[in-house]
């Protein structure tokens, strides 16, 4: 029996994959939150760990107030959580000779991928012949340089870098828009489609951003598809995971409310209609080089909404 330790247990992805780590008897599960350990603490990571000796660590716990990150106090706090803590989790799994599994952000990058060219066209002419039947699968791919354009994401490449630099046996798992039950924590953000089932309930129209190409993340699959990674010893190294179907928030919710049949007419509207404090990217897909794809964010929705 394999001993898994998972912090976050209360966050979104947290406890899905309590659930999932519970459901097999192959390992035993402790899981801590904030009230059992401070990640920040390097002396209280290094000690609580060597007491549990786990094989294996799961990291959900983050920092995540996009916008609030943005002020340089916040920035402060989130660096250590985000940017600090990996490095203190990655060098109590080195001494404890732990796998360490952390997650990051699609926002480690600049939001403008390149495009790529069809092999054997050299000029980038779009209009050799072989342009024709070739669709461009566009996005950042797990060995795409990272360069975020908010703090936030400066944060999570810091922790990138702090694993990276302590361990080797390492996953790190970017993942995008995460959805799935609230976090159980007292500030628990609620997820895009909440927030919009809500306003769909309570208005006749209602305004979306139709920008930010990316892909939501089902907290239930990415929790089953961490532990197929684990089971299978996959390389270690950079994994993306998240659903299938690249959206903008405005396509995301017109799917929302034609599975949950509410009539509320959807304006798309651009970003400068909701200023936020912080940059976000334009597109920033994940592409999954590596592992088998994700069903549909679509049909992980539809689960989702029946639950
Ligand atoms: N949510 C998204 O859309 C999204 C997108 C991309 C990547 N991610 C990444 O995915 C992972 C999981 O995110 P999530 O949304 O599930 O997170 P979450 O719901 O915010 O849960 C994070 C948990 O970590 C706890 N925590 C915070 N600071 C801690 C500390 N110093 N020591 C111990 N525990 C601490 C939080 O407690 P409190 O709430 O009480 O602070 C909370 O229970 C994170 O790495 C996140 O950066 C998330």
């Amino acid at each position: 029996m394999k001993k898994v330790l998972i912090i976050g247990k209360n966050g979104m992805l947290g406890q899905e994959l309590v659930k999932i780590f519970k459901q097999d008897k192959n390992y035993k599960v402790v899981a801590w939150d904030k009230e059992d350990i401070d990640i920040s603490r390097e002396k209280e990571v290094a000690k609580k760990i060597s007491i549990i000796h786990p094989e294996i660590i799961l990291n959900a716990a983050a920092y995540n107030a996009v916008d609030k990150c943005e002020n340089k106090k916040e920035f402060e706090v989130a660096k250590k959580i985000n940017g600090l803590a990996p490095g203190y989790l990655a060098a109590a799994a080195k001494k404890n000779k732990a796998i360490l599994v952390h997650y990051s952000s699609d926002y480690v990058f600049n939001g403008l991928p390149e495009i790529p060219e069809p092999s054997g066209c050299t000029h980038s002419c779009g209009s050799c012949g072989l342009h024709a039947d070739f669709v461009p699968e566009i996005g950042f791919s797990e060995n795409d340089k990272p360069k975020p354009v908010n703090a936030y994401g400066k944060t999570k490449l810091l922790g990138e870098k702090a694993v990276a630099k302590n361990t080797k046996k390492y996953y790190l798992i970017r993942i995008s828009k995460l959805f799935g039950a609230a976090a159980l924590t007292k500030d628990a953000k609620k997820s895009f489609f909440d927030v919009m089932l809500e306003l769909g309930k309570k208005n006749k129209e209602v305004k979306v951003v139709d920008e930010e190409i990316a892909c939501f993340t089902y907290a239930p699959d990415l929790a089953k598809k961490t532990k197929e990674i684990i089971d299978a010893e996959k390389p270690f190294g950079i994994y993306h995971i998240t659903n299938t179907d690249q959206t903008t928030w405005y396509e995301a919710c017109v799917t929302l409310y034609k599975l949950a049949k509410l009539k509320t007419k959807i304006i798309p509207v651009s970003g400068e209609e909701f200023p936020r404090p912080a940059a976000r990217p334009y597109c920033s897909v994940l592409l999954n080089t590596k592992l088998n794809p994700l069903r549909s964010y679509k049909e992980a929705l539809k689960e989702y909404l029946k639950k």
